[in-house]
């Protein structure tokens, strides 16, 4: 059986106020949830009130994202180590809005929206080494774009990342990863990929880890949907064979949303 895990994405949102008073609504709302994983992932700033929030609560803490090297000459990075010394368990890897064309300004990103800050397939596969190598669990975000989607290449694109994330990573451990499944057109524009062809598509990145690992790995591993995931969607998307939580963004900012997504996935 997999743990269905339920993670929060607030992305660039909530002051250090903001994320203490959500951490104390959240708190009663999920008292009840069994059988599942909670996780907030907030801005770094945050990290360490989330944490003395969340207190003996079950909530667990993730960042957003890391930088592959411990410590150095690295100015506005945060490291695997640093993270774990803020109480994180997990990190966010690869989403798409740090993926693609470093420096581009915004309004050039035409098409390609969303993709912002850089990272590439072999970045990405630095970052996933290192939160291994510190005892973070990374969630390794994979997706194709409209476009990409269109042409017909998203089980390929979504191989092709999903391999490409785990270059170098001991085939034994791949049952104790999270993957999510992130259609770029459906971050944050409230279009959700349907939940039939969201499973379908986890699907896939379960049998490519089956390729890599074998079928107990593949029985293992999570693989979240994100994407506009919302109160009155979120139980037919978990309610499938393959999707076993969700990366949720704008709906995670409110407490009593997000408390509803989890509830929906209660086992
Ligand atoms: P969204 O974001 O729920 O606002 O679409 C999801 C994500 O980016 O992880």
């Amino acid at each position: 059986m997999r743990i269905p895990l339920l993670a929060g994405n607030w992305k660039l949102n909530k002051t250090i106020e903001e994320a203490n008073s959500f951490v104390n609504e959240l708190k009663p709302l999920i008292a009840d949830a069994k059988g599942v994983e909670v996780l907030v992932c907030p801005v770094f700033t945050a990290l360490a009130a989330v944490k003395a929030a969340s207190g003996d609560s079950a909530i667990l803490l993730g960042a957003q994202d890391l930088y592959w090297k411990e410590s150095g000459a690295y100015t506005g990075e945060v490291s695997a180590p640093l993270l774990k010394d803020a109480g994180c368990t997990h990190v966010i890897i690869g989403h798409s809005e740090r993926r693609g064309r470093f420096g581009v300004p915004e309004p050039d990103l035409e098409g390609d929206a969303g993709r912002v800050f850089g990272d590439t397939d072999t970045s990405v596969n630095k970052k996933v080494v290192a939160a291994l190598q510190h005892g973070l669990v990374p969630i390794i975000c994979v997706g194709e774009t409209l476009a990409e989607r269109q042409a017909g290449t998203t089980d390929s694109i979504v191989q092709a990342q999903t391999r490409a994330a785990l270059t170098g990573v001991d085939t034994n451990i791949l049952g104790s990863l999270v993957f999510a499944y992130e259609p770029v057109w459906a971050i944050g524009t409230g279009e959700t990929c349907a939940a039939e062809e969201a499973n379908r598509v986890c699907g896939v990145i379960r049998a490519t880890i089956e390729a890599l690992g074998g079928s107990e790995a593949a029985q293992s591993v999570r693989v979240q949907y994100g994407g506009s995931v919302k109160p009155d969607n979120a139980a037919d998307l978990l309610g499938r064979e393959h999707i076993d939580g969700a990366l949720v963004g704008g709906a995670s900012l409110k407490a009593d949303s997000f408390a509803q997504i989890v509830l929906a996935a209660k086992n």
